[in-house]
């Protein structure tokens, strides 16, 4: 299967907008005063029905933050989360059971929270109990059909392992299966394969696509790692600092970055052409600040090279298009 890079999605066809999305951690009071940190700062994007977002950045930067915000698992602190056009940012807790069928998050470590004791079977009736489908027979058909979707066969085999008895890639295999039995619309996967040995990254990102083209579901796609989004994703936006620093469609966004913390993102990947290894690998320089107390104007200022005096240090930069579709946070461009 082809990569998803240079392809589009048409996007008029909005499963999930966020609009303004702020989320702050407070910390415990300390001298009456509870310190707020800003996770997530003002973000706005668009999913399609069908497509694939990456979002990108360093460890910090607010991705998981903003991935269970995107599932209502946080409730924003400001902004707007529009399910299928519906605003579901205020819903009471008991309103969302019915839209959780329907929005699905698979994890780095799936089973982390899953009771060690429970086989394939009851870990995937469990999700179709909660709901209250099907009866007996019912549930047994649909957990044969999803365990063939996603290939763990022959499916009898697999339904009384426990999950220590199961491959990383097994695993992730049955927390997706997991997953679709509620035949979600939307899934976030917040470093899917991050866990998984890299042989077997490549086959589970093209389980992920190949379930994406026959069930038309969005995903919402968080990693680190550069060359996984670039097979996978239609759209990327690169986060620093809780806010999108740009945003475009991939190939337009890995060839011609305009944001310089991009253009470093994209550097500090090492080559996988051996003869170009230990030229063009540089890092970024300095540490990515905390978002306690996060520097003024724009927050990459410090660590950047393209800095324009007496303006990147003191106002925020405005986010705008520097091509169809593909827009960047930066004074260079303003
Ligand atoms: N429950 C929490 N309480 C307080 N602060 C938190 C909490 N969860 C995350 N943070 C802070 O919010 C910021 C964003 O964290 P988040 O986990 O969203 O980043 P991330 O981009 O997913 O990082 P990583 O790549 O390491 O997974 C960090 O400064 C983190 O320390
Ligand atoms: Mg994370």
């Amino acid at each position: 299967m082809k990569s998803n890079a240079g392809s589009t999605v048409n996007i008029m066809n909005k499963l999930l907008e966020l609009k303004g999305i702020t989320l702050d951690f407070y910390s415990r009071k300390r001298l009456f005063r509870s310190q707020a940190l800003r996770a997530v700062d003002d973000v706005s994007l668009e999913l399609g029905v069908g497509e694939t977002l990456g979002i990108v950045g360093q460890s910090g930067c607010g991705k998981t933050t903003l991935g269970r915000v995107s599932l209502r698992l946080l409730k924003p602190s400001a902004g707007a989360i529009l399910f299928n056009g519906e605003d579901i940012s205020q819903t009471p807790e008991a309103g969302l059971k019915t839209l959780r069928r329907r929005m699905q998050g698979i994890f780095q470590d799936p089973f982390a929270s899953i009771d060690p004791f429970m086989n394939v079977y009851e870990i995937l009736e469990e999700p179709l109990i909660i709901h209250g489908l099907g009866s007996n027979s019912q549930r047994r058909e649909m957990i044969d059909k999803v365990l063939e979707e996603v290939k763990l066969r022959p499916t009898g085999e697999f339904l009384p392992k426990y999950t220590h008895m199961l491959s990383g890639g097994q695993r992730q295999r049955l927390a997706i299966a997991r997953a679709l039995i509620l035949e979600p619309q939307y899934i976030l996967a917040d470093e899917p394969v991050s866990m998984i040995d890299a042989s077997n990254r490549a086959e589970i990102l093209y389980l992920f696509k190949e379930l994406q083209k026959r069930r038309r579901m969005g995903y919402l796609y968080i990693t680190h790692d550069i060359a996984t989004a670039r097979y996978f994703c239609h759209r990327i936006a690169v986060m620093y600092l809780g806010k999108i620093v740009e945003l475009g469609p991939t190939l337009n966004l890995l060839r011609n970055p305009r944001h310089p913390y991009t253009r470093a993102l994209i550097n500090a990947v090492p080559s996988p052409d051996p003869a170009n290894r230990f030229h063009q690998r540089q890092v970024i320089p300095g540490e990515p600040p905390s978002p306690i107390g996060a520097p003024a104007g724009c927050r990459f200022h410090p660590r950047c090279p393209d800095i324009v005096l007496g303006k990147c240090d003191i106002q925020p930069p405005p986010t705008l298009a520097v091509e169809k579709g593909h827009i960047t946070a930066c004074h260079l461009y303003s």
